[in-house]
């Protein structure tokens, strides 16, 4: 590799697989993978344990915002290589993967001043580079100058076919067509939010993973990566 450090923004929809290929990327080059949507979901899980979103959905935004400032989101290096979230210190890991967190995180993504909050944790996590953060906005809003911005995309059925395997194999109790549903609405939720809509950065470059392997996705994200660091 090289000395040079820079920032790798890996952007794009739900369920793309930009977290698998951001964080063993992170892994073989020796940086720090942050997996922005997870502090989305820590936000949501919050707010669902503290009764500040009903059972049809409705958040109660004012009270999220004033406890803002007291909600603290870290992530912990596991023995296996992956990270865990900690909101407040609790290992959230597994619950802000459930469906529950999954089916009321866009609404909470899209409050200006829970994204003001969020933004500003990943700039400060980002301040000495040497970092693969992925998520909707990395490449846009949070990092506008990241060296490399990558914007994935695969169709929503095959996005789902994913996803629906994932829980399947974790044991969760769930049918395809839920998580499809699941996947399409928050597609729709994320393009058209007035704040930080999910969009590509002019400057990016697409990779669409629908018929690629690991390996292939890995080998050509390696040849990205390499370009940036020499250019
Ligand atoms: O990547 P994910 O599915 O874990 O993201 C959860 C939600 O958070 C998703 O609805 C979009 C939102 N999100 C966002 O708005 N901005 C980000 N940088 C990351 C995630």
């Amino acid at each position: 590799m090289s000395d040079k450090k820079i920032i790798i923004a890996i952007d794009g929809y739900s369920s793309s697989g930009k977290s698998t290929m951001a964080r063993a990327l992170a892994a073989k080059i020796g940086y720090r993978y942050i997996d922005s949507g997870a502090m989305y979901r820590a936000v949501t899980l919050y707010a669902l344990n503290n009764n500040m979103i009903d059972a049809q959905g409705n958040i109660d935004t004012s009270a999220l915002i004033s406890v803002l400032p007291s909600i603290s989101i870290d992530f912990r290096p596991m023995p296996d290589g992956t990270q865990h979230t900690l909101l407040n210190g609790e290992d959230v890991e597994t619950e802000i993967r459930q469906l529950r967190v999954s089916d009321n995180v866009s609404p909470i993504a899209a409050i200006k001043e829970v994204r003001a909050a969020l933004t500003a944790m990943q700039r400060s996590l980002g301040k000495d580079k040497g970092i693969v953060m992925d998520g909707r906005d990395i490449g846009t809003t949070v990092f506008p100058n990241a060296e490399l911005k990558i914007f994935v995309n695969a169709s929503a059925e095959m996005r789902a076919r994913r996803r629906f395997l994932e829980m399947s194999d974790k044991g969760d109790n769930v049918n395809y067509e839920e998580v499809l549903a699941n996947v399409v609405r928050r597609d729709h939720i994320d393009e058209t939010r007035a704040e930080s809509p999910l969009r590509r950065a002019d400057d990016a470059i697409d990779l669409d993973n629908s018929y690629m392997t690991h390996e292939e996705q890995d080998a050509w994200l390696e040849q990205q990566v390499n370009k940036a660091l020499h250019s």
